[in-house]
């Protein structure tokens, strides 16, 4: 197995004299092959950047296993964990943060080759980095310039580019287009899945743009409050959304941009905090359809193919 996420729990603990507990991740589980694409869709603050943080092992989880090739991530040490750093690579949500503000465009290139101790000499190095720069669509004359003279698409090309230096075999992107305009997301977009593709890399894309996940991804998973609730094929969800809280973003979808987000979350608590709703299935307090039986917690089941769903009323009697 390429990817396995297995039951991934991560709780927070904040407060000074009362510690308190902050319930952000619970038992998440999905799989990932080469070459595939997974979207993970949810709304701002259900704990996709901490999951994505979790499988890099940047964060250890409270409970739950990473495995990445059969190897497990977090108890990964020494050299293994080293060889996944460059196997394993991340593209942020905020293209500023990605490049270092003193280096040059070339020097951000070459640091990744540098690393991997393979320092061709400085023609080569020329030219590594103008095909490097070709290949996200922008030409040599960048090279030159710091990152406060690009624009944010450029720099997501710029941090693209890097990515494909690397030659990462899995590839997590958090919101890479999300501080992009619709047009220059668009061209982002295109050249992160073509550089995908024609490496055969296993790509978690996350977004809260069901949209954007949709174009992108084989599979879809929604998160609501740390937890997965829906998981299918991409064109599935969009075809047959089994979880009332699905319905809901898809239908918010159909709605024009402005209002989107507002009216996904309207009337809903914000934050993963679960509070005295423990025990009852994540989406209760705000279901439209919720019953007497949603009190207990419903586990993600296979409906039909492929289909997985989080709702008692979705999951067929027997
Ligand atoms: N180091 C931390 N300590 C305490 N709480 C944290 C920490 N990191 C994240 N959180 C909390 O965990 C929750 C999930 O955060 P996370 O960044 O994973 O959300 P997200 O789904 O990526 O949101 P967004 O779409 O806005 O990026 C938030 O409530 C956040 O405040
Ligand atoms: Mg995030």
């Amino acid at each position: 197995m390429f990817l396995r996420v297995e039951k991934i729990s991560k709780e927070y603990t904040s407060g000074i004299f009362r510690l308190r507990r902050h319930k952000v991740l619970e038992e998440v589980t999905f799989t990932l092959e080469q070459g595939e694409t997974l979207g993970l869709v949810g709304e701002s603050g259900c704990g996709k950047s901490t999951l994505a943080r979790t499988i890099l092992g940047l964060t250890p989880p409270s409970s739950g296993r990473v495995f990445f090739r059969g190897q497990e991530v977090f108890s990964a040490g020494g050299r293994l964990k080293k060889e996944f750093c460059g196997r394993m690579q991340i593209v942020f949500q905020h293209p500023e943060s990605a490049l270092n503000p003193r280096m040059k465009v070339w020097d951000s290139l070459l640091e990744p080759l540098r690393l991997k101790k393979t320092s061709p000499f400085k023609e080569e190095q020329i030219n590594r980095c103008s095909t490097l720069l070709r290949r996200v669509g922008l030409g040599e004359e960048y090279l030159c310039r710091y990152p406060h003279e690009l624009s944010g698409g450029q720099i997501q090309r710029i941090v693209l580019a890097r990515v494909l230096s690397l030659q990462p075999e899995l590839l997590i992107a958090d919101e890479p287009t999300s501080q992009l305009d619709v047009s220059v997301q668009a061209q982002v977009l295109r050249i992160l899945k073509d550089i995908q593709m024609e490496n055969n890399i296993g790509l978690l894309f996350i977004s809260h743009d069901l949209d954007v996940v949709g174009w992108v991804s084989d599979r879809i998973a929604v998160m609501l409050k740390g937890q997965i609730i829906e998981h299918a094929p991409a064109g599935l969800i969009g075809r047959e959304p089994l979880h009332p809280y699905t319905r809901l973003l898809l239908r918010s979808y159909s709605m024009s941009d402005s209002k989107k987000t507002s009216r996904a979350v309207q009337g809903r608590s914000m934050g993963p905090d679960l509070g005295v709703l423990e025990k009852a299935c994540v989406y209760f307090a705000d279901c439209p359809r919720a019953r007497q039986e949603c009190r207990q917690k419903p586990r993600l089941m296979e409906v039909n193919d492929g289909h997985y769903v989080a709702c008692w009323q979705a999951i067929p009697l027997g």
